[in-house]
């Protein structure tokens, strides 16, 4: 252990199970730690750093807007926050925005809006209808809304007013309605749960469902947001409209941000309603204008959709390869592996120590989430590290 993870340990809460890896410096998809050994990045920051660690367009906002005004209240007009919100807006079906600090703060508002939209115009209800294997944030509200139960056991009583149903199946959302139900509320494709993909009509079947019942239709984007999936938004690979999204971690590709968006329909929020002191700040906000105006410029999900398909023309020769590969799945660069055994964490491990920084989503499952700008050698040089790592593990 070196002298910053004693430290570590000596002084901060040990929620997390880390991996002895410090890490000084980023640039692009690689990462180095305090003795200078590098890293390929493909986990960045649980995806979140869009644009690879330290891009130019970033660090120039970044710097630039710390040079000039760092915060000010919500009761002023500031400009890259104005910026920011039409430039989400002009390109997304929805119509308004507020920014908050975090994944779990935007889902909040999110259900917040849901609720006010439920007292205004569905006699008061309230209740979100959420998955099981979703995950929507640690908030207590968000560990009520996360259909997992290791996430809320620890803090029982959780908050009412979610009802978790299976994922992929409108029956079961069918069967949960009821005159207290104000939204559903989905990941399009659920990230934490293990990169699950729906059946492809699920969404509009559900789209239609809330539709014919008047409920709001909330997508949780946070994870599948911002070009990750290969379109600018999941929702758009699906032909539906959310009434409702919330999106967080690649935003600032790396700076924290999250957003409420919202139909003009669905956005019911009267002064007073809701707030954040540092939610929309001007710093903050000139680091996802400069990260999200630098994605539509460069067609960064055009990219993000070619480089995605061509992790998984290489993962399925993998899996080919190796028997025990049990499924591939993804979009974009939101992709997981499946074995028949657990053995993810000594992979990690292995990984780990050959120079690649991948995550384990399951005991019996890996993902992947590298920068959005990962280039094809990149790509190659990992997926290089990873089968000798397997054939290293079983063979
Ligand atoms: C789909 C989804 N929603 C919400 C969250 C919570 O975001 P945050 O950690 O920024 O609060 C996450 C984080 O992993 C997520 O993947």
């Amino acid at each position: 252990m070196s002298k910053w993870q004693e430290l570590e340990n000596k002084y901060y809460m040990q929620v997390v199970k880390r991996l002895p890896l410090t890490i000084t410096k980023g640039l692009g998809a690689r990462v180095w730690d305090e003795n200078g050994k590098e890293y390929l990045d493909f986990v960045s920051g649980w995806a979140v750093n869009s644009l690879g660690h330290c891009h130019p367009a970033l660090v120039t906002a970044v710097t630039e807007q710390a040079k000039t005004l760092i915060q000010t209240s919500n009761q002023f007009y500031t400009i890259p926050q104005i910026q920011l919100a039409e430039i989400l807006v002009e390109n997304s079906c929805l119509d308004k925005v507020f920014f908050s600090n975090s994944g779990a703060e935007a889902n909040e508002g999110a259900v917040k809006l849901a609720r006010r939209y439920g007292k205004l115009h569905l006699n008061g209800a309230y209740e979100v209808i959420t998955t099981t294997n979703s995950f929507h944030g640690r908030t207590l509200a968000m560990v009520s809304a996360t259909g997992q139960a290791k996430f809320q056991q620890p803090y029982t009583p959780i908050p009412s007013g979610f009802v978790n149903v299976a994922y992929n199946s409108i029956e079961a959302i069918k069967k949960a309605t009821s005159e207290q139900t104000c939204a559903v509320m989905l990941e399009p494709i659920q990230g934490e749960g293990g990169v699950n993909v729906p059946a492809d009509d699920y969404l509009a079947t559900v789209r239609d469902w809330c539709d014919q019942q008047g409920l709001l239709l909330i997508l949780d984007e946070i994870q599948t947001g911002v070009a990750r999936t290969g379109t600018l938004f999941a929702y758009e690979q699906y032909s539906v409209e959310p009434d409702i999204m919330t999106l967080a971690k690649g935003l600032g590709s790396g700076v924290p941000i999250g957003a409420i968006m919202a139909k003009e329909s669905a956005s019911v929020f009267a002064p007073g309603d809701h707030g954040s002191t540092f939610g929309g700040n001007v710093l903050t906000c000139a680091a996802a204008y400069a990260t999200v105006k630098f994605i539509i410029d460069h067609d960064i999900a055009g990219q993000v959709k070619k480089r995605g398909e061509y992790f998984i023309s290489r993962l399925t020769s993998l899996q080919q390869k190796y028997n025990f590969i049990t499924d591939i799945r993804g979009r974009g660069l939101l992709v997981a592996l499946e074995f028949n055994q657990d053995i993810a964490e000594d992979l990690l491990n292995t990984c780990l120590s050959q120079g690649l920084l991948i995550n384990q989503v399951k005991p019996n499952t890996i993902r992947f989430m590298p920068p959005l700008i990962i280039s094809q050698q990149d790509i190659d040089e990992a997926l290089d590290i990873l089968d000798s790592t397997i054939s290293g593990i079983v063979g």
